[in-house]
């Protein structure tokens, strides 16, 4: 018998804190890796469907679905030429539809990926925008003159995301044109009335379908400066999670404008028209520090319902480091707000290969169990589960336009940043196909066909088939503690306390409690060491990552929930139940 949590079942009165999407969890897909069922070595949208029965016995019941609208898919699905139809490579309306159908058949939420920022150099809208200065579609993009030499040099200083100058010369029309991601991706000119209007209705549009919510691209970059004034210069050659500033250069003008943040007051206003169910919205809002992160939800939590906090991404398994960045999303990101728990994504580096070679099954248990018992909402990215890692690809022959874009810089370079920083320029090494099984291709597709990514060798134990067998895999972590999150209302609303032991600095507690519920303990060891604690005796231990030994005995790197005896009992048997 599989548990469903129905959601908003038997609660009196829907309280902000017991929104469903606060509670959820949300679980990424990369449809080009996910499942090819039509062998042609590329996943689709029936692929996810044919999986859609692995993800509810998982235990998620978000999918955000990386795009696969149609498009030339030079940037796989970032670039769109029409955002109400698929890609062939991903199949047709039709299967999107029904995938809407079956997520929704099996009390599942679906959020789509929307590119808003750009379109493709493709789309009808920049080919008419493109062929002469009166046309119509003219203002679409952000088109400005040259300055010197007969309007020659880039109309100012700015720099895109992916270093350079962000402006493109047009040879026939002599005017240049911003794009704030690659040179086949054009910004929209969200100055224009008439595009604001456009890309709401692509909202409207799928919200009408039945979509549960929206995550947003590079969101921070929808409006420029209006009068284009240079961005000043930074002593910062390489940005980091908490600051734009990169290639000497700050984005004081070209990202995180006042604008951007009004507009997203606009989005939420038309997604908080959708009722039954409520819908939500994350952003993707690149580098930025905490307030900035926050004023994109609104002071008044009147802009986006949530956004990614990417801090996350390269923390460290240390008690004092952990505690830090909980209590700074506890600041920020009080209630009515809520962090986000972010590991990886189709553009990062997996977080597995961060935890090192030693001991990281054992980590990546530990991290799970962190996510998934903090307060926030968690989004896994698929592979995560059984432990993907990002599988060393040579960039230059890479399918990634990211990398490509750096050719001509020699590999032993990268290979250094990969090493220090575990940064790679070539994304294709966290998008290799989804690991199913051990067989030939990971079962991700048939034998006789080439997958558009080779997967590493890892795949013939980190999968799905030889872990789902084994209770004491990552897998079956992850299944246990997204059962749990149905049995206990503590983890999905409770409210926090982060509690370090003076005495020991590698244990960090994190208590969650309701009105209405006992309080319930989730303890950390972040070291390789055993430890033993007092625990109180009214407690006992209901979860460990590791065999678990006893309550208060904790093996290297082993994590627990504990909940008061008197539940105890009762909880082990609906998990006993839910897990047959
Ligand atoms: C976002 C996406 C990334 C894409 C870029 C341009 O960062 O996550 O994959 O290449 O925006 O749309």
């Amino acid at each position: 018998m599989t548990f469903r949590w129905e959601v908003g079942l038997s609660q009196k009165v829907c309280k902000e804190s017991s929104l469903w999407w606060k509670k959820t969890v949300v679980y990424q897909i990369y449809p080009r890796s996910f499942y090819d069922s039509n062998k042609d070595g590329i996943g689709d949208l029936p692929g996810i469907i044919n999986k859609l029965d692995y993800l509810n016995d998982l235990g998620v019941e978000t999918l955000w679905i990386s795009p696969f609208f149609a498009g030339p898919g030079k940037d796989f699905g970032y670039d769109v030429t029409d955002y109400f139809n698929v890609s062939k490579d991903y199949g047709n309306l039709e299967d999107c539809f029904k995938l809407i159908r079956e997520v929704h058949r099996r009390k599942m939420k679906i959020v789509f990926d929307l590119v808003l920022n750009h379109t493709s150099d493709q789309h009808p809208w920049f080919l008419e925008s493109k062929s002469s200065k009166d046309n119509s579609k003219r203002d679409y993009y952000v088109w400005r003159k040259g300055k010197k030499n007969d309007g020659q040099t880039p109309p100012n200083n700015w720099k895109s995301m992916v270093g350079g100058s962000g402006w493109h010369y047009d040879k026939s029309t002599n005017e240049w044109y911003w794009s704030q991601f690659l040179p086949f991706q054009p910004d929209l000119n969200y100055r224009n009335p008439e595009v604001r209007e456009k890309m709401l209705g692509v909202l409207r549009f799928w919200l009408d379908q039945g979509v549960d919510g929206f995550r947003l691209d590079i969101i921070n970059a929808l409006f420029e400066d209006e009068s284009l004034r240079d961005n000043p210069f930074s002593f910062k050659y390489l940005p980091s999670e908490d600051h734009p500033a990169q290639f000497f250069q700050e984005a004081k003008y070209s990202l995180n404008q006042e604008e951007t943040l009004s507009f997203m007051k606009d989005v939420r206003s038309l997604v908080d028209g959708y009722r039954k169910p409520e819908r939500f919205t994350v952003g993707e809002v690149m580098y930025a520090g905490m307030d900035t992160l926050k004023g994109f939800t609104g002071d008044d939590n009147s802009g986006l319902h949530l956004v990614f906090l990417f801090q996350s991404l390269d923390l460290p398994l240390r008690c004092k480091e952990v505690a830090g960045l909980l209590r700074q999303y506890e600041k920020t990101f009080k209630e009515p707000n809520i962090p986000t728990l972010v590991f990886g994504n189709h553009d990062r580096f997996r977080r597995a290969s961060k935890l090192g070679k030693k001991d990281n099954i054992a980590k990546a248990k530990l991290n799970a169990l962190l996510q998934l018992t903090a307060r926030g909402v968690p989004f896994i990215y698929q592979g995560e589960e059984v432990g993907m890692l990002n599988h060393h690809l040579p960039y230059y022959s890479s399918h990634d336009p990211f990398a490509k874009k750096y050719k001509l810089v020699p590999q032993f370079i990268f290979d250094l940043l990969r090493r220090l920083y575990h940064f790679s320029v070539n994304r294709d090494e966290c998008r290799t196909p989804m690991q199913w099984d051990d067989e030939v291709h990971g079962g991700f597709c048939s034998k006789s066909v080439k997958p558009w990514l080779p997967l590493s060798k890892e795949h013939k134990i980190r999968n799905v088939k030889v872990q789902e067998k084994d209770p004491q895999s990552l897998l079956s972590n992850y299944k246990k503690l997204l059962k749990l999150r149905k049995f206990l209302p503590q983890l999905c609303e409770g409210r926090e306390e982060i509690i370090e032991n003076k005495d020991n600095k590698n244990i960090l507690i994190l208590k969650r409690y309701t009105d209405s519920e006992d309080a319930i303990l989730i303890i950390f060891n972040f070291s390789e060491k055993f430890q033993i604690l007092k625990i109180d005796p009214l407690y006992r231990s209901i979860f460990s990552t590791q065999k678990d030994i006893s309550s208060n005995v904790f093996g290297p790197w082993e994590g627990k929930i504990l909940v008061e005896k008197s539940s105890a009992f009762g909880i082990e048997k609906k998990m006993r139940l839910s897990l047959r």
